[in-house]
């Protein structure tokens, strides 16, 4: 049995990538391993949200994770900020973490580039906030999609530098993981990158969706004037719809697309509309637990509450066992 350990920012609800990039993975390691799934809290305040709407999206979050079959008698499922000793630990590694190389971090660079007003030291740090809340339950797999490959990265050279400076194996490494093997990056609608809360409007179909909306923002993704030659390769904008197709349909409809765009007579508002269709059955069980759920505040509470304690006990003992070895207890 191995510790799992993985988290979402709660900065807004959660779409199709955080489910096939990190979601789906979890569930299917709950039974066997020992999982902890968490709300990032304290990452989502790197970019000032209001307290009403901060509070409202921790909620949004923890509705959907328990919709999209997380379960918390079998998982602990916890909000950051409730477990102090990940603030504590964070505080400790952070005199192990380099400026250096926290500023040559990609997603640092890119806050920057996208951000330039409000480059805070939240931001620098963020990755030893993420190396915090993995190492303090001692995960070695982590299920995320491929955008988070090099904060992982850090979290390992991060526990292996601890173990090294107070020559004492406190922290095993962890890893990126994903079922299949290969890290997910799920792209969005708009013909370019990635499916992210923070990419355009449009860009992704969030869990919540109604089938209107996702029929419309489906129906407005980038396509192009359509393949000349039998064969020839697909650009980004297509390969994109190809890749979400692959995801939520089946393997008939993939191999029909496949065949039209081969023999150059492919109908891209057939492929939209039958990609809206099979996105709309597959989050239909989703978008229904998730009305109930929000009902249920007894639920929720309970959850909170007994997630904060479960996830307290196991940081508790590593940040004890941290403590002793830097000889902060007296
Ligand atoms: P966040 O909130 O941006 O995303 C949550 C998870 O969803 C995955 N994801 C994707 N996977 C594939 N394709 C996509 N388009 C896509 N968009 C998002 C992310 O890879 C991630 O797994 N730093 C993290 C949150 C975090 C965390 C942690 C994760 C904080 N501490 C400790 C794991 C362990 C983040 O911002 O994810």
């Amino acid at each position: 049995m191995e510790t799992v350990v993985s988290g979402i920012r709660s900065t807004g609800n959660l779409h199709l990538g955080n489910y096939f990039g990190a979601i789906r993975n979890f569930i299917k390691m709950q039974h066997e391993h020992r999982c902890f799934f968490f709300i990032a809290d304290l990452h989502a305040l790197t970019t000032h949200p209001k307290a009403d709407q901060f509070r409202q999206s921790v909620r949004n979050v923890l509705v959907e994770y328990l919709a999209a079959g997380l379960d918390p008698e079998v998982s602990t499922l916890y909000i950051q900020s409730d477990v102090p000793e990940i603030s504590e630990l964070y505080l400790l590694m952070n005199m192990v973490a380099y400026v250096g190389e926290l500023e040559r971090c990609t997603s640092f660079k890119e806050k920057i580039r996208k951000h330039p007003d409000n480059i805070n030291a939240g931001l620098l740090t963020y990755p030893v906030l993420m190396a915090a809340d993995i190492i303090i339950h001692k995960a070695t797999k982590v299920p995320v999609g491929k955008d988070q490959e090099q904060h992982l990265e850090m979290a390992r050279n991060f526990a292996n530098r601890f173990n090294h400076l107070y020559e004492k194996d406190v922290f095993p490494e962890p890893y990126a993981y994903n079922f299949g093997n290969q890290l997910v990056k799920v792209p969005g609608l708009d013909g370019s990158g990635k499916m992210g809360k923070s990419e355009g409007e449009g860009n992704a179909i969030f869990l919540a969706d109604s089938p209107e909306v996702i029929r419309k923002k489906v129906m407005r993704a980038v396509t192009d004037s359509g393949p000349t030659e039998p064969g020839q390769t697909k650009p980004e904008s297509i390969s994109n719809l190809f890749q979400l197709m692959n995801l939520v349909s089946s393997a008939d409809t993939i191999a029909f697309f496949e065949e039209r765009w081969n023999a150059c007579d492919i109908r891209y508002g057939d492929m939209k509309k039958q990609l809206a269709e099979d996105m709309i059955l597959f989050t239909h069980p989703l978008r229904e637990r998730i009305a109930d759920i929000q009902k249920d505040d007894d639920l929720l509470n309970r959850v909170i509450r007994q997630g904060a304690e479960k996830a307290r006990e196991s940081a508790s003992k590593t940040l004890h066992e941290v403590r002793t070895v830097i000889g902060l207890n007296r």
